[in-house]
């Protein structure tokens, strides 16, 4: 998709579609009152008979006629003025994305009308048209065609393209295709997904300048004394996979970064097996590590001088005759050792793995992503991602880029007063707490692997996966966290 930006007026535009921001209750607002005279008051006169009043995300489509060039027009709610925000931008570019779609436009122009932060605006406007093109049909027999925009045009009298502006657009640009890899690895049926196809997608996907991919089959990952991922894949006649992205910048590192992602290709529970409603969606378990091959992936083009590197520890966790078994115990390569109480605990034993590995090179700064406990939506819901950290810098300019992202995330406590709950009677610790803050000492249980290196942890259990149609993703696997990821490290 083209973007391009245009000093023009909304009465003067041809296109196929005109998209018109309007705060709520603002139907008297400048640009609406001159459209109207031109359309001879039918736009007047449809906002009443609709009841269309700008709440967020709604539209109000218009036929033109010929009355102006664009044919025609879309009214996009912002939403309440004292609440827009860059969300309610990336909403809005998503809301108009979708009416183009359905009128079949393939160019649309987008009147430009942020009242403050014009490039964080112009970025959420892009990446809302782009997230909300996302489509995965693979599966289907007569998949919708693709009704591609060819190209965007932001637009407003005297609007010119500055310099941040420019960037801010070619980031968002930069960072889709990366939320669009991690959305259909979520996507794939788990028996195509497996351990091994993450292995593959990764060396396909991460190349260019700067990255390599190392994919350990179960020999090396034997070799390399991971465990935890060896005791999760007991039970599987899949292997397992342990994969390593590295990413080495052209110009001196400024920073060295680790992130770890959660790849369990199917989440069955293991011998504590789940109930077969709660296995309904669990291949979306590799979630945090997709968000990961899908952030690494755009490194190349980003061209960030930072040092990253990715640790995918991946599996499937089913119960079979070889399966680990509760009473078991994982002696972990820094010595520790954890009892696993709960087979269905198995995120916290394979990140254990990637965190203790990763800890060893010394990072600046540790991250891991999972989907690690339902006790997370319980508390958060599926629009909020947990945040748990040791270092509260790294935890503030998460949330920070997380909010410029439309990426929302809510600190979570460390309580070590928990700790107590995690003791086990044979090991160092078991794998499961009490009944109560099972977000909070899975994130205590990760804690004891980090070796005190800054580091933060993201529970995406709710956010990953959406359970119904969003505005700006598709029923499934949303790609949440890549786009947190990437501008957090574009600000490093
Ligand atoms: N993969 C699940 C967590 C999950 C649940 C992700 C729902 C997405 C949606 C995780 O491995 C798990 O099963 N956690 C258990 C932990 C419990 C056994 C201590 C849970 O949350 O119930
Ligand atoms: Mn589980
Ligand atoms: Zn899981």
């Amino acid at each position: 998709m083209e973007i391009k930006f245009q000093d023009q007026h909304p009465e003067r535009i041809k296109t196929g579609l005109v998209a018109i921001p309007v705060k709520e209750k603002q139907m008297d607002a400048p640009v609406i009152r001159r459209l109207d005279r031109l359309l001879h008051g039918g736009l007047a006169e449809q906002i009443r008979k609709s009841r269309f009043t700008g709440a967020e995300a709604s539209a109000l489509v218009y036929g033109t006629a010929g009355r102006i060039p664009a044919a025609n027009l879309a009214l996009i709610g912002l939403g309440k003025a004292e609440e827009v925000t860059a969300d309610s931008w990336r909403k809005a570019g998503a809301r108009a994305r979708k009416e183009a779609s359905a009128l079949g436009a393939e160019e649309m122009a987008f009147f430009f009308s942020p009242d403050r932060e014009p490039e964080l605006s112009a970025g959420s406007i892009v990446e809302g048209v782009l997230l909300a093109s996302y489509q995965f049909d693979k599966y289907r027999s007569e998949p919708k065609p693709p009704a591609a925009l060819r190209s965007l045009i932001l637009f407003r009298s005297g609007l010119r393209r500055g310099e941040g502006m420019a960037r801010a657009v070619k980031l968002a640009l930069d960072i889709f295709p990366g939320v669009s890899l991690a959305r259909d690895l979520v996507n794939e049926p788990p028996s195509i997904a497996t351990a091994r196809y993450l292995g593959e997608q990764a060396e396909r996907h991460c190349r260019g300048r700067g990255l390599s991919v190392e994919v350990w089959n179960k020999k090396k990952i034997a070799a390399m004394n991971l465990a935890g991922l060896l005791a999760v894949n007991r039970g599987s006649t899949e292997e397992p996979r342990f994969i390593v992205i590295r990413y080495r910048p052209a110009t001196r590192a400024k920073k060295k970064i680790a992130l770890i992602g959660k790849g369990i290709t199917f989440d069955s529970g293991g011998l504590s097996l789940k109930p077969a409603k709660s296995m309904e969606t669990m291949k979306l378990d590799m979630a945090g590590g997709a968000a990961i091959i899908g952030a690494m992936s755009r490194l190349p083009e980003l061209r960030l001088p930072v040092e990253v590197t990715g640790y995918i520890p991946t599996t499937d966790n089913l119960p079979s005759g070889s399966a680990q078994k509760p009473g078991d115990i994982i002696r972990y390569l820094n010595g520790k050792t954890i009892e696993v109480l709960n087979t269905d605990a198995e995120g916290r034993l394979i990140l254990a793995d990637g965190l203790a590995l990763a800890a060893r090179a010394k990072p600046d700064y540790m991250i891991n992503l999972a989907t690690l406990t339902g006790a997370c939506m319980v508390a958060l819901g599926t629009e909020v991602a947990g945040v748990f950290s040791n270092h509260q810098p790294l935890a503030d300019a998460l949330i920070r880029s997380g909010r410029e992202s439309g990426e929302k995330l809510w600190q979570l406590p460390l309580v070590k007063e928990y700790r107590d709950e995690i003791k086990s009677s044979v090991a160092d610790m078991k794998n499961i707490g009490g009944s109560y803050g099972g977000a909070i000492t899975a994130a205590l249980i990760l804690q004891e692997f980090v070796d005190s290196v800054p580091w933060a942890h993201l529970d995406i259990a709710g956010p990953a996966f959406a359970e119904k149609e969003m505005l700006t993703s598709p029923k499934g696997g949303t790609g949440f966290g890549v786009r947190t990821l990437l501008r957090f490290l574009s600000t490093l």
